[in-house]
């Protein structure tokens, strides 16, 4: 058999639990239990045969998402989903021996990009309390890491640091690429967009997979100067994002009354979860973004199987290092933390 580079035989790859979902209660992978704008259907319902003919047009499409930041195209570039735009960024700044600074638990697909580089990986576990370890970040970024990637906040703790930390974070190290994964951002309001725009050493990443109920259609942005962009653009196939995708995009961005009812939804939804998980004496996290953290009293696999035969679907954090024993708890609409917790109650033996 012929090999691999040696980084890619040694790589321990991103495996996400995704298959058999539908018809269940999905509250396991952070996506919208809405679905898109009602418009994005339509737009799509409408192509004509050459649409799927053609090869994909993407004007426009960086300008409707600037629009909604109120900024300017040239610190927009598209991407298929965020995820491929986090690949891009060690495709262009990744190299062999070189460090990569991050808090640990975060995001499982930064890891394996910098595995495929041979980088040097330098996770800064959080605190049990789940605070950002802002004084040990410090101290690593005078050693000059490469890449420094803040989830902000972060999946799956929820910690939220202010912007203004990050762009002081990133101005104290002018020779490190600061990448601020945001995807979470439209449940707090809090961006390093527009301040870290100026900064030639910072990316920001938003998507459309969650709030606006595209995550099959893999749609993501990278926000940032536009050096960066450019170098991103390099190491990125001229037809990665399909056409379908471009069309439900610009038809989710021109439909921002159904994001902002979401996520409003949502937070109201989160606000009853939680107090029903203090009612119930659960321990849980409540930090930002649409999930929270549970630690279920028992195995926290049995609750995870438990409500899995009750049609609902969660993501077991395992032994992860700070949260083992938790589950993240996506938080849906109303209706959907009704079901959850009412089974929720009944698997851990604490129902009416
Ligand atoms: C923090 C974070 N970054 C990136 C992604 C990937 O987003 P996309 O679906 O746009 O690739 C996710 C998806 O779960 C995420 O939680």
């Amino acid at each position: 058999m012929i090999k691999a580079r040696p980084e890619v035989e040694s790589l321990t790859p991103y495996v996400a639990p995704l298959e058999g979902r539908r018809g269940l209660l999905r509250l396991d992978f952070n996506e919208s239990t809405r679905g898109p704008s009602p418009d994005v259907l339509e737009a799509i319902r409408a192509l004509p045969p050459e649409a799927y003919a053609a090869y994909p047009e993407y004007a426009g499409l960086d300008e409707a998402f600037a629009e909604t930041l109120g900024i300017t195209a040239e610190h927009v570039e598209a991407f298929n989903g965020a995820d491929a735009a986090i690949k891009a960024v060690f495709d262009a700044y990744g190299d062999k021996g070189a460090t990569f600074l991050t808090t640990t638990p975060t995001f499982g697909y930064y890891d394996p990009c910098a595995q495929q580089q041979g980088m040097t990986i330098d996770e800064v576990p959080y605190p049990a309390d789940l605070s950002y370890p802002l004084a040990a970040i410090e101290k690593r970024l005078q050693t000059g890491p490469r890449l420094f990637f803040v989830c902000n906040p972060n999946n799956p703790t929820g910690t939220l640091i202010e912007p203004e930390i990050i762009v002081d974070l990133a101005r104290s190290a002018p020779q490190t690429l600061v990448v601020v994964d945001e995807l979470y951002a439209p449940f707090t309001g809090k961006s390093v967009v527009p301040q870290a725009l100026a900064l030639p050493n910072v990316v920001a990443l938003h998507s459309l997979s969650k709030i606006h109920g595209l995550a099959a259609l893999r749609l993501g942005f990278a926000v940032g100067h536009p050096a960066i962009l450019d170098r991103l653009r390099r190491v990125t196939g001229p037809y990665d994002i399909n056409m379908l995708a471009v069309v439900a995009g610009k038809a989710a961005l021109a439909d921002p009354a159904h994001v902002k009812r979401y996520v409003e939804d949502v937070l109201a939804a989160k606000a009853w979860t939680l107090a029903q998980l203090e009612r119930l004496g659960v321990r849980h996290s409540t930090g930002a973004g649409n999930y929270v953290l549970v630690w279920p009293p028992g195995e926290v696999g049995a609750v995870v199987e438990g409500l899995r035969a009750r049609g609902i679907l969660v993501r077991s954090m395992g032994r992860r290092p700070v949260i083992g024993g938790s589950f993240r708890l996506t938080i849906g609409l109303m209706g959907d933390m009704e079901t959850f917790m009412a089974a929720f109650a009944n698997v851990i033996g604490r129902g009416e």
